[in-house]
């Protein structure tokens, strides 16, 4: 095992001061053996003991180009000397929502905001407006953030979901209020084809939008079913139903144009944070002309840091990046790559298994060939994927302690950094089976 004796006494530090010794439960991995972090440089990752690791968690999704990424540091450092907030819009703003528009088919407006959580409250807040209804539809297992009108059926013990046809609505935190799950919210299976067409059918009138990942990129990454995303767009247009397409995980990571440039589809709102500023705090939500413009006719949207400039600086460099760079094609024969070798070991090794997600952005389940949504992903071997991911770290190679979350390609990572890593996973896994 690493040493972690210089983590070890920061986490006790910590302790003292911020609960569990962390600043978002998602990054507390256990007593001891939580890393603290001291730098980060490209794919790059050191913890204050000085272990070096192979980055595949990049910050949970936001580093698309690489850690301490130049060309995003030197816009910001330019930009920040002329004043890092003001209470007055800045033609940078201006044409970083003009680049989102360019490069997202579905965009014709955006408006800022500084996490993702807070993009998908008020994607909600102008859906209810725009629609005069109050209930939203969630798939089990997404992730839409921290507020509470969709932290339910996320990481609940899916036990407790009930059965698939008429599934409870779970949340997934104390302090939520009751009468969210009540009369607020209502929860399928991803990829549940016939139970979507029943609720459409049943109250699809009453529901302000659905809203869904285009890859559950917080539950193994697991694809939708080919026509699954196209039957949410029919439907929902048949019955005035707002659909929010939540790409703060795709966006920017799965093409430029994300999830709806790579499977052609129009939401009528879209999400946006984590690749878009790689790894300063800007999101953004938007979409279409008629439904955007409602804000500030009656519908309130605001936040005093949503034109911070550092965000909206790095959200320029990172989009000009992409915009002349081979990034997209970089991350796919890199990604595909590590894909194909994590897959190919797998195999070799006799652990049945299911590759999930997209080259930028993937996981594997083992235990089963297939997974299409929680219920069934609950099912599979996380206890030994994590064994594995144990090895894994202890080789210098750190995707996330959690077999929900996704690997994470940059950039910066090197074909080198993709062989490191296959040798690295040849030899855990190896390991694991004894
Ligand atoms: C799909 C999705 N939506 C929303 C969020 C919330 O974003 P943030 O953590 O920036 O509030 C996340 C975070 O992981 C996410 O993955």
């Amino acid at each position: 095992m690493n040493n972690f004796s210089k983590s070890q006494a920061l986490q006790k530090r910590a302790q003292a001061v911020i609960p569990l010794g962390v600043n978002s439960n998602f990054r507390y991995w256990g007593e001891g053996v939580t890393p603290y972090m001291s730098k980060a440089q490209g794919a790059y990752l050191w913890d204050v003991d000085g272990n070096k690791y192979i980055d595949y968690r990049l910050a949970f999704g936001p580093i698309i180009l690489g850690h301490a990424y130049e060309a995003v540091n030197e816009k910001v450092r330019e930009e920040i000397e002329l004043g890092t907030l003001a209470a007055m819009t800045s033609e940078l703003e201006i044409e970083v929502a003009e680049k989102m528009v360019k490069m997202c088919p579905a965009l014709d407006m955006v408006r800022f905001a500084c996490s993702g959580t807070e993009a998908t409250m008020h994607a909600i807040r102008v859906a209810r407006a725009y629609t005069g209804r109050e209930l939203i539809l969630k798939f089990e297992g997404n992730y839409h953030g921290f507020h509470d009108y969709t932290l339910w059926s996320t990481y609940a013990p899916v036990e407790s979901y009930g059965n698939r046809r008429s599934p409870i609505a779970v949340a997934a935190s104390s302090g939520i209020p009751k009468v969210v799950g009540e009369k607020l919210i209502a929860t399928l299976p991803f990829n549940d084809v016939e139970g979507f067409e029943r609720v459409m059918k049943s109250y699809g009138h009453l529901i302000a939008a659905v809203i869904t990942e285009p890859c559950q990129g917080n539950c193994g990454a697991i694809l939708p079913e080919p026509g699954f995303l196209e039957l949410i767009r029919q439907r929902t247009e048949e019955y005035g139903v707002v659909f929010i397409l939540d790409e703060v995980k795709t966006g920017f990571r799965i093409a430029n144009g994300g999830a709806q440039e790579y499977y052609n589809l129009k939401p009528d709102l879209t999400t946006y944070a984590k690749a878009l500023g790689n790894g300063y705090p800007l999101a953004a939500f938007g979409g279409k002309k008629e439904i955007m413009s409602i804000i500030g006719d009656g519908v309130a949207q605001g936040g005093t840091y949503n034109n911070n400039k550092p965000g909206v600086a790095a959200a320029w460099a990172t989009l000009t990046v992409l915009e002349n760079e081979p990034v997209m094609k970089t991350l796919n024969e890199r990604g595909g790559r590590l894909m194909a070798g994590i897959d190919k070991t797998l195999t070799e090794e006799g652990l049945v298994h299911s590759m999930n997600g997209y080259p930028a952005m993937f996981t594997y389940a083992i235990g089963t060939d297939k997974v299409t949504c929680q219920r069934d992903w609950n099912d599979t071997e996380k206890d030994y994927y994590l064994k594995i991911i144990d090895l894994l770290i202890e080789r210098g190679v750190m995707p996330d302690h959690d077999a929900r979350e996704p690997w994470f390609l940059c950039y910066s990572h090197s074909d080198e950094d993709i062989d490191d890593t296959l040798t690295a996973f040849r030899e855990a896994v190896k390991e694991s089976k004894k």
